[in-house]
């Protein structure tokens, strides 16, 4: 796979911003055992990615907007470029020290999707893709997967947290019509990772409710790029403004959308 010179960008400022976040995490274990827990430890890994992700692809693209999730909107000089930037994906995943989560981005130009990069720096695991260029892990083209019969898929999904928890009852409700036609369902805690999951094949489908445009434009091109179809949960294509979201191959997504609307 040639790599193009975005792409290259994109990759060293993730490869670079991902090294920080490995030494970090290796921190993290030793710091579960204090009372005050590895919080603020964290939050400060947080915004290092974030910093060093903002500086390597403001250099190699002066001007670029940003949506980022810690420093939020920066506009840019150029109005027609915007980075997407999640530069810790999967946090509760990152403070209890479990190994899956990710760096996001992504570049839409005039509104479009054009480019997306998804690093976990555990399992040094890089999924990259750009419009019309196929989607890859490390060198490996992706392919959703193609089953068609919702028995035998596993789906992926999220769970409200508790701060979330008046909209836990329409979770609930959509988890126990899935669960009644899904082989099995995953909750696994980064966005960006399970949407690749979705580009790779290993899940079969992927519904969210409530995230952020940094939490999965990465991941919506990649699954795009791997043949698969990612809309809102009515079927439109505003993800990034509604942040809600449902993916799979054609025959799956479609299924998955009717049972979110059909719930028990
Ligand atoms: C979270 C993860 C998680 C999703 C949450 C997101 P964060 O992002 O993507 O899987 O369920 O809604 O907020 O906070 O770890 O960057
Ligand atoms: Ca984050
Ligand atoms: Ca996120």
């Amino acid at each position: 796979m040639l790599r193009s010179a975005l792409m290259n960008v994109m990759t060293a400022a993730a490869i670079k911003a991902g090294r920080g976040l490995k030494r970090d995490f290796g921190e993290v274990e030793n710091l579960q055992v204090s009372v005050k827990g590895p919080g603020d430890f964290v939050s400060l890994a947080d915004k290092k990615s974030e910093e060093i992700l903002f500086e390597e692809l403001s250099k190699a693209r002066p001007g670029y907007s940003f949506v980022m999730e810690e420093g939020g909107v920066v506009e840019g000089t150029d109005k027609t470029h915007t980075w997407y930037i999640d530069p810790l994906d999967g946090t509760t995943n990152f403070l209890h020290g479990l190994p899956i989560f990710a760096i996001s981005i992504a570049l839409a130009r005039e509104g479009q999707l054009v480019a997306g990069l998804v690093y976990n720096p555990i399992t040094d695991d890089m999924y990259v893709a750009e419009k019309g260029q196929g989607a890859y892990l490390n060198n490996r083209r992706l392919r959703v997967a193609a089953r068609r019969d919702m028995a035998d898929t596993l789906i992926g999904c999220g769970i409200p947290h508790l701060g979330k928890a008046k909209d836990h009852p329409k979770f609930k409700a959509e988890l126990a019509t899935i669960m009644m036609r899904a082989g099995n369902v995953r909750r696994l805690g980064s966005a960006s990772l399970d949407l690749c999951f979705v580009a790779a094949g290993s899940y079969d489908g992927f519904w969210e409710r409530n995230l952020q445009s940094w939490d999965i434009a990465g991941g919506i091109i990649m699954i795009r790029e791997a043949g698969g179809y990612v809309t809102d949960i009515e079927g439109g294509s505003d993800m990034l403004t509604k942040g809600d979201i449902c993916a799979g191959n054609e025959f799956i997504h479609k299924q998955l959308l009717g049972l979110i609307h059909a719930p028990v």
